[in-house]
């Protein structure tokens, strides 16, 4: 199991546009220096708004030790707080998501508003102070129907990312959107094995049929190549969508966590359904063509999504050990859509429940592979895997930041 300084020596002795080390794939100080200097610092999408449309519902989210409830108060804002109670630490919530119009501890009742603030508290004498016992709070971000938190006691710089995701947003009403369907399956593979997979799509021609008829597995269509390179197709993708004010020019942030672009499906196609037309009748965006592509939107570590001009796809994923991590897809449309009169949940849903099982396959042979002692790292294809090569370099930039205290610059 190694330690900190150990992980730092591992990520100084990284080869340029290689896979990474096998520790850093497997071994259990890894995963926890990861969690400790990533996951519990960065800012993380956890659910769209719209799966607490309420206020009293509430949903917990996992992420390595910390249970935190997401709740709608009676305000309509959304907050998050600790599972945690402040008398002596029960979980409060214990299903999964529910409604509750307060927050009381299943064990001696204490009993906490929708904003955290305590209001009951069996006799506990005249000095006791109800105001210091609230509710610990995660910091938590709404904005365009999507909500984000952050695990850290100082919550990193967030209002680039803010400003650009309403910006690309405003033409998919999240807001009012509602979770058609929604699926959680286990990978048995490293979180970054996930990404590295997710990051490429040179592996799409052999192993997802369903999603290649609609998703362009050229790299250039979604600025993925390693030299920059944008395709025409894409830039005249990019011109029509923005001359109906639909933002989708390629954009990566300074420090290579965020991007957003809005890529060409193949050919005329309207979404990922297997003849290519649109899966749902009452659209949730207000472009005023179905032939929009799919914007893509990525902020690393948690979180993929797929905008297009139909519904929209959101993607999670939460590491629950070196080998294994959970990746939660949800299905959003519009509110007002009917299963069976505007969509048709199997149809909908089909294609991206086809290509997770595909790419958890391929992430656990990976994963599997690299256990064997014999692995070492291997070449990138500059081309074809530009995107996990920015991965590689983000993840070995920030986490030798995040233990050095230094702050690097982007290389991108
Ligand atoms: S631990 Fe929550 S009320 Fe006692
Ligand atoms: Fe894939």
């Amino acid at each position: 199991m190694l330690r900190e300084s150990e992980v730092l020596a591992l990520l100084m002795r990284r080869k340029a546009n290689h896979s990474l080390a096998q520790a850093l794939y497997t071994d259990p100080g890894v995963f926890d220096v990861d969690m400790n200097q990533i996951w519990y610092k960065s800012w993380l999408f956890a659910i769209p708004a719209c799966e607490i449309p309420k206020s009293s519902d509430y949903v917990v989210y996992e992420v390595g030790a910390y249970s935190v409830i997401l709740v709608r108060g009676n305000d309509g804002e959304i907050r998050a707080f600790h599972n945690s109670c402040r008398h002596r630490g029960s979980v409060l919530c214990k299903s999964k998501n529910g409604r509750n119009p307060k927050i009381v501890c299943p064990y001696h009742q204490w009993t906490y508003e929708l904003d955290g603030g305590l209001i009951w508290a069996r006799e506990m004498g005249p000095d006791f102070d109800a105001k210091a016992n609230g509710l610990k709070v995660v910091h938590c971000r709404t904005f365009s129907g999507l909500v984000y938190i952050c695990l850290a006691d100082e919550a990193p710089e967030f209002e680039d990312f803010a400003a650009e995701a309403q910006r690309y947003l405003a033409r998919h009403d999240l807001e009012n959107s509602k979770v058609a369907f929604e699926s959680t399956i286990v990978e048995n593979g490293n979180w970054k094995l996930v990404w590295d997979n997710n990051r490429e799509c040179c592996h799409c021609a052999g192993n997802h049929p369903s999603l290649c008829l609609t998703f362009p597995e050229d790299p250039s269509y979604i600025g993925n190549s390693g030299d920059d390179s944008l395709a025409s197709v894409l830039d005249q993708h990019v011109a029509r969508c923005e001359a109906v004010g639909a933002p989708s020019a390629y954009h990566m942030s300074e420090q290579g966590h965020w991007r957003f672009v809005r890529t060409p499906l193949v050919g005329t196609s309207e979404s990922y359904t297997l003849d290519g037309k649109a899966a749902v009748t009452k659209p949730n965006s207000s472009i005023p063509f179905k032939d929009a592509g799919s914007l893509l939107k990525m902020l690393y570590p948690a979180s993929w999504n797929h905008f297009l001009s139909d519904h929209s796809i959101v993607f999670r994923i939460t590491p629950i050990s070196p080998t294994e991590t959970e990746v939660s897809t949800k299905w959003l449309v519009h509110k007002d859509a009917e299963e069976g009169v505007d969509y048709d949940l199997k149809r909908l849903t089909e294609v991206w429940i086809a290509t997770n099982a595909e790419d958890k396959e391929v992430v656990e042979n990976n994963q599997r592979g690299i256990m064997s002692p014999a692995y070492e790292p291997g070449p990138l294809s500059e081309k074809h895997e530009g995107g996990v090569i920015q991965f590689g370099d983000w993840y070995a930039r920030t986490l030798t930041q995040a233990i050095t205290g230094q702050r690097l610059v982007a290389a991108e």
